[in-house]
């Protein structure tokens, strides 16, 4: 039985050391821009793709450096992603991991250019010699990771997450492809980067690519189901605003329980993705099972 939290919480000592040496801290007129990000990057989060990362990587035997990197660059897409999601004219959320959001501790024009750079910086880090001595790996990584991130991802996801207020008529097929970019593609790249990393099989790439977009519907119903259920005080952020907004989710179109139940079977599923592995892959099983009975 593997202890979970201490293998989240080793894995969050490590991303966020090597975060912390990949930020700059200039000391000239620019400094407002990263010391919010900074700001939103230190803040403690739970590190999920980070921790995907790392497990995934070690399957294939990768450096941990080199992975360190690759999980510093999904948290920074991550960490882009949330900062533009709070925004006024997105979520307009002004609470994240229980302090203000970045354009209230700063202003939305600081937010929106921190949430920029640390995109550009993901990408940045990505191509550099250290992150992998192949440089066709890098491209690899840059050409996910762009996938990922952009139109056919987390981006295309998030407009349709937001035209997802006003539309009545999205069925269950509609709402898992929504959740599918908007939450699963970067998931799946971080599942699937142990395996670019290291060269792995087409069988084990694919396993860990399954395995991650199971994973992200089941995290993303229990974020639903938090947002449904839980308190503020417990997740850090504002609770009730999909019901608020009318916006369609897993929750609204099935309803509490049934929807709990799609996640625990998602889960199971994405456990049995990872049947080609040995007892080494239980730290990426534990995490599949984390993920519902997470309380933030
Ligand atoms: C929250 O992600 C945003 C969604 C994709 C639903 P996390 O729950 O992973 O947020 P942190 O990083 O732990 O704060
Ligand atoms: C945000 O989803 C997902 C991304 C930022 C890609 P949500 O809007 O549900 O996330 P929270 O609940 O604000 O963390
Ligand atoms: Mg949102
Ligand atoms: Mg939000
Ligand atoms: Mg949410």
């Amino acid at each position: 039985m593997i202890d979970l939290q201490a293998a989240l919480s080793e894995c969050a000592g490590t991303v966020e050391k090597t975060m912390d040496l990949l930020l700059g801290q200039p000391d000239d007129v620019e400094a407002q821009l990263f010391e919010a990000m900074r700001y939103a990057c230190f803040a403690g989060g739970k590190r999920l793709r980070p921790f995907l990362v790392l497990q995934s990587s070690r399957l294939f035997k990768v450096d941990t450096r080199c992975a360190a990197r690759v999980a510093a660059a999904i948290e920074f897409i991550h960490t882009y992603s949330l900062i533009h999601d709070d925004l006024p004219a997105m979520d307009n959320s002004d609470l994240r991991r229980g302090r203000p959001s970045v354009h209230k501790k700063f202003d939305e024009a600081t937010a929106i250019l921190a949430g920029d750079a640390l995109q550009a910086l993901a990408f940045e880090v990505l191509v550099q010699p250290e992150t992998h001595s192949d440089p066709n790996v890098r491209i690899e990584l840059v050409r996910e990771l762009s996938r990922a991130a952009g139109g056919e991802g987390m981006c295309g996801g998030q407009m349709i997450d937001l035209l997802a207020e006003k539309m009545t008529n999205l069925d269950i097929g509609a709402i898992t492809r929504l959740q599918r970019l908007k939450t699963g593609e970067l998931f799946a790249f971080a599942a699937v980067s142990g395996a670019v990393l290291g060269k792995g099989s087409y069988r084990s790439y694919m396993a860990l690519h399954n395995y991650a977009q199971e994973f992200g519907l089941a995290f993303q119903i229990a974020d639903d189901l938090l947002d449904a259920e839980g308190t503020e005080a417990q997740t850090g952020k504002p609770v009730g605003r999909d019901a608020e907004t009318g916006k369609a989710t897993f929750v609204s179109v099935l309803g509490v329980e049934r929807a709990r139940a799609q996640a625990h079977i998602l889960v199971d599923q994405a456990i049995r993705a990872l049947d080609v592995f040995d007892d080494s892959a239980d730290p990426l099983r534990a995490a599949a099972r984390f993920v519902i009975d997470r309380s933030k």
